[in-house]
């Protein structure tokens, strides 16, 4: 299968080394020609869980200098934005019947499949954690695996070939329903990470206050609700995705599970990055508009979001607090 890789940062670069050392035949993309060059005289590297794997002698240039070839599966690997503005000239590269498979986190690989055509799009979400230390240079944060599967759901050839095509590089598993897998992690995204980002503390610390566990109960009751109302039956992650009658033991587990992480977003407000808010917590609030179920908390969370964006207002607790009195308002 002749596999371009788009986006050779945090995941793509650990995905794209891991498969080079393992033999994987993979072509690289980046944005700039500048960056394919410095890539190239630097070779990747990754390090930490899954052990340390070195890739010299890449093929890697610019997105744009792909023109014209032809490739069985793109793995496309950017953040969210730069997924919805490459993907139809990703497509373009596609040799008939190819696959365009989608690792972003939220909303992005159903809104590509709604554009390009599911026989095109092919859902993945990656429960494997990566950072990148400076271009070329990747750390594996966790044994996690990518999931990938039919958004259409279903089992299917081709969603078997593409596991086997990137399984020695990184363990790649196949669900029968990939949008109940990605609505069950945008759940945990859109309360657990986004909130820990507004408030710039782990769930653990944010939620020990009133306000916290009730603005988390309300983000994450009306994702679900979106998610049940849209016809998605969702996948279990480490916990079960419908918190059951014991509310409070239920929440440890998704405490234990995620309460410690920095939040990704937060390092996004730090840096001053872009970030993807429009396709977790914006993502909810669309789908919820658009199929009548009332999503008030996303759609604050996502305007409080873009807020700190600009600049106008830091992460801080209060912010919960804020959230919290403008609802209840
Ligand atoms: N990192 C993780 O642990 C993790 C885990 C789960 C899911 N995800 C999801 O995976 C996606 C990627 O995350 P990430 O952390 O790997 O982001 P990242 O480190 O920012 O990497 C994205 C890369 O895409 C490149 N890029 C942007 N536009 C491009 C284009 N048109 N052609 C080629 N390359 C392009 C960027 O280059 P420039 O720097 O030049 O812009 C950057 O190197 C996100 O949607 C995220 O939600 C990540």
């Amino acid at each position: 299968m002749r596999t371009l890789i788009a986006g050779i940062g945090a995941l793509g670069g650990t995905i794209a080394t891991r498969a080079v050392s393992a033999g994987v035949p993979v072509w690289l993309a980046t944005r700039t020609a500048e960056s394919a060059r410095a890539l190239r005289s630097s070779g990747l590297r990754v390090s930490g869980i899954g052990g340390a794997a070195v890739a010299s002698g890449i093929q890697v240039a610019a997105l744009e200098e792909y023109r014209g070839e032809s490739f069985d599966l793109v793995v496309l690997a950017t953040k969210a934005h730069d997924a919805l503005k490459s993907a139809p000239f990703l497509s373009s590269l596609l040799s008939p019947g190819g696959t365009l498979l989608c690792i972003q986190n939220g909303g992005v690989s159903q809104i590509l499949s709604a554009r390009l055509g599911s026989s095109v799009v092919l859902g993945g979400v990656s429960n494997l954690g990566a950072t990148m230390v400076e271009p070329g240079i990747y750390e594996q944060r966790n044994a996690g695996h990518l999931l990938i599967g039919e958004l259409a759901s279903g089992l299917s050839d081709r969603a078997a070939n593409v596991a086997r095509t990137l399984s020695p590089a990184i363990e790649t598993r196949v669900t029968a329903n990939m949008r109940g897998a990605v609505w069950a992690k945008l759940l945990l995204n859109c309360s657990v990470t986004t909130l820990g980002a507004i408030a710039a503390r782990t769930m653990r610390q944010y939620i020990a206050s009133s306000t916290g566990k009730k603005v988390f109960r309300r983000t994450y009751d009306e994702a679900l609700s979106v998610a049940l109302a849209s016809g998605t039956r969702l996948e279990r992650m480490i916990v079960e995705p419908i918190p059951g009658e014991d509310y409070g033991a239920w929440i440890e587990q998704v405490i234990a599970g995620y309460g410690d992480a920095k939040p990704s977003m937060l390092q996004d407000f730090e840096k001053g990055r872009r970030t993807e808010i429009d396709f977790i917590n914006g993502y909810v609030a669309q789908v919820g508009e658009e199929i009548g179920v009332p999503v008030p908390m996303n759609a604050a969370v996502t305007e409080l979001v873009h807020r700190i964006e600009q600049g106008q207002l830091q992460p801080a607790p209060a912010r919960l607090d804020e959230l919290s009195l403008r609802l209840s308002s």
